[in-house]
């Protein structure tokens, strides 16, 4: 299977809800306020104690991983402001074909429907204009707000990993999602 390199999608992912574009040292106040919920930094790059050279860190490692080939990172943000409010990425697993996707949103905007938005936007993309045959994302058994972004955005459970990933330091149980298809499942 040939590998394409990786690239920001174009044109920019986007429909009335959100905007999902490359991040941005104007994007800090989301990293900020990511950062004061114990949720985000545990299982991402989010600093646990911001400053704003954590916050311009943060940015370019988003970067750096479209570079390095390892994914897409995008911000979300509001499509009618541009304002970012969170982040999805879409990495490659090591079997190929196979990516994994990631988001998180900060409090004040949540329950708006931004990260199901977010995340069928960029597995859309992924599987019709990657070269993925399968979009998978793991979620712990608690995380009820990500197992329903999961299923708003077309993705079914497969399974249960027992003791799959360490959060702060402990084996965690997750539940592993996947979607197959560029069309949301009707
Ligand atoms: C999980 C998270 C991304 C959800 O973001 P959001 O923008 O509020 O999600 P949405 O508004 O798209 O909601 C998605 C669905 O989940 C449901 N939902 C949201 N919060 C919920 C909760 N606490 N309990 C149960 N269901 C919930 C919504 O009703 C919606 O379902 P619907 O489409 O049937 O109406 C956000 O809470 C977050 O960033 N959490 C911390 C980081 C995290 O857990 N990331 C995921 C790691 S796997």
């Amino acid at each position: 299977m040939t590998v394409r390199p990786l690239q920001y999608p174009n044109p920019p992912l986007a429909d009335d809800l959100v905007q999902l574009r490359p991040w941005s040292e104007k994007d800090l106040p989301a990293i900020e306020e990511a950062s004061r919920d114990p949720q985000v930094p545990m299982g991402t790059t989010v600093p646990e104690v911001f400053t704003p050279a954590e916050g311009r860190a943060f940015v370019h490692r988003q970067h750096s991983r479209l570079l390095k080939g390892e994914g897409v990172s995008l911000a979300v943000a509001d499509a009618q402001t541009g304002v970012a409010s969170g982040l999805v990425i879409l990495r490659r697993r090591p079997q190929p074909g196979v990516g994994g996707v990631g988001y998180w949103i900060i409090p004040s905007a949540r329950g708006r429907g931004m990260a199901s938005r977010a995340v069928d936007l960029i597995t859309t993309w992924g599987l019709a204009s990657l070269d993925l045959h399968r979009v998978e994302a793991w979620v712990t058994r608690d995380n009820l707000a990500s197992q329903g972004v999961l299923e708003s955005a077309g993705f079914e459970r497969e399974g249960l990993l027992r003791k799959f990933l360490i959060l702060s330091g402990e084996p965690r149980d997750v539940y592993v999602y996947a979607r197959l298809t560029p069309v949301l499942p009707g």
